[in-house]
């Protein structure tokens, strides 16, 4: 997939560099060409002698060296690859992109170019969530610039959260998903998973049977098609695909949160089995056994993402898909659904348990749409995703 495509990789200045020189092994054993760039920041990491030993090619350093200008020149280096990939893309690169900057050879390649940009973010995660890098996320986002990552865990500053740069691995996905010849290269498609939590307090939630499983492979199916996918997942039993740009919540606010940042897409399939209510009195201790009789819940209604997003009056996606879990009279109550919604088309399905489709590898669905209803045959969830994203890769085309 990756045979004789050139990469541009820049290397930022970031711990995570470390990770770019197994990306760069990885990239080669595929078949791909390395054309490295460092930061300045980026030599106080790894050394431009093991990243162009690694790369087999020269590591690219300075705006104003005067035997690279005379070779290839700055200009010609950003328009000579299939994609240019940031890994590290610290918090001042992408501040420099937001910006507009060039005011070293990464920036400037970084303007000079009309190549496609992916980016693996790695900082530390107050630096990820400090508003002006999600600022700069959503403004790059809407640039047209591609990202994969970051990863939640244990960071090498000791903290834990959002911030850690995606494995080589992951990176080596999305960079394929990047230059598949698909029909979906270049929409960028929100898909929602999972179940969603909702607490009572501290140790206890209300939850659904949802694996999570229908939702990851859509996402793995768009982003097989060439689609930049934004999975935003619950806490699901199946690990999300690789490839795709991973948002984990817990509840539906979360969730809700999590869809408005991705916006704008091109379409949002809206596969999560989202709590309709949570614990409006949820504790912040936990609740204990009173002699005084049972606790009582009372709750409030969590949003309706797929309503709010299907009625969007400013940058609603083209296709907005939603799924029907019903246990009975399904074509009825999904039709009602899709009128109620306001959502394109509904994928419904019997969940009842007697079907074992809740939490199993197959499913039946019939997608309803303004065509009419469409029954399609049991089959394995794969092959629904992959029957699914081919009808969205249609859809968009028209
Ligand atoms: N959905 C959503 N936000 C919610 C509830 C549901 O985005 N708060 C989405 C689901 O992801 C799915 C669709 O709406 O795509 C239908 O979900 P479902 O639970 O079947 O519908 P409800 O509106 O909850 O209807 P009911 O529970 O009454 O069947």
């Amino acid at each position: 997939m990756l045979a004789s495509k050139r990469i541009l990789l820049i290397i930022g200045g970031g711990i995570a560099a470390y990770k770019s020189l197994d990306l760069i092994r990885r990239l080669k054993e595929r078949g791909a060409s390395v054309t490295p760039v460092l930061t300045r920041a980026a030599e106080e990491f790894v050394t431009p002698l093991s990243v162009s030993a690694l790369a087999g090619e020269k590591a690219y350093r300075d705006l104003f060296d005067l035997t690279d200008e005379a070779e290839m020149g700055h200009i010609q280096l950003s328009r000579s690859a299939d994609l240019i990939v940031l890994a590290p893309a610290t918090a001042d690169l992408m501040g420099k992109m937001v910006g507009g900057l060039a005011n070293d050879l990464a920036s400037t390649l970084l303007m000079a170019t009309d190549t496609p940009v992916l980016c693996a973010p790695a900082m530390n995660v107050r630096m990820w969530d400090h508003p002006a890098t999600q600022r700069n996320l959503k403004q790059l986002q809407a640039d047209g610039i591609r990202f994969v990552g970051p990863n939640e865990g244990d960071m090498a500053c000791g903290e834990f959260g959002p911030g850690r740069m995606s494995e080589p691995l992951e990176i080596v996905a999305a960079i394929g998903t990047q230059l598949a010849d698909g029909p979906l290269r270049g929409k960028r498609i929100l898909v929602t998973s999972g179940p969603t939590h909702e607490p009572i307090d501290p140790v206890r939630y209300i939850a659904n049977r949802s694996s999570g499983a229908q939702g990851a492979a859509v996402a793995r199916a768009l982003s097989a098609l060439g689609a930049e996918v934004v999975f935003v997942t619950g806490p699901a039993d199946v690990p999300p695909p690789a490839g795709v740009q991973v948002v984990r919540v817990e509840t539906a606010q979360q969730m809700s949160d999590a869809v408005d940042a991705a916006l704008p897409v091109d379409a949002g399939v809206f596969a999560a089995a989202v709590a309709d209510w949570r614990v409006a009195t949820a504790s912040d201790r936990k609740l204990k056994k009173s002699h005084d009789g049972l606790p009582s819940l009372e709750f409030s209604e969590n949003p309706d993402i797929l309503k709010r997003v299907s009625r969007l009056e400013a940058g609603r996606p083209a296709l907005v898909v939603g799924f029907a879990a019903e246990t009975n009279d399904v074509v009825e109550n999904a039709t009602a659904k899709r009128a109620r919604k306001g959502c394109d088309w509904i994928v419904a399905n019997d969940v009842s348990p007697k079907t074992g489709i809740m939490g199993g590898s197959e499913n039946a669905v019939v997608l309803i749409s303004d065509d009419g209803v469409d029954e399609w045959p049991r089959m394995d969830k794969d092959m629904v995703a992959d029957r699914l994203a081919q009808k969205i890769a249609d859809a968009l085309a028209d």
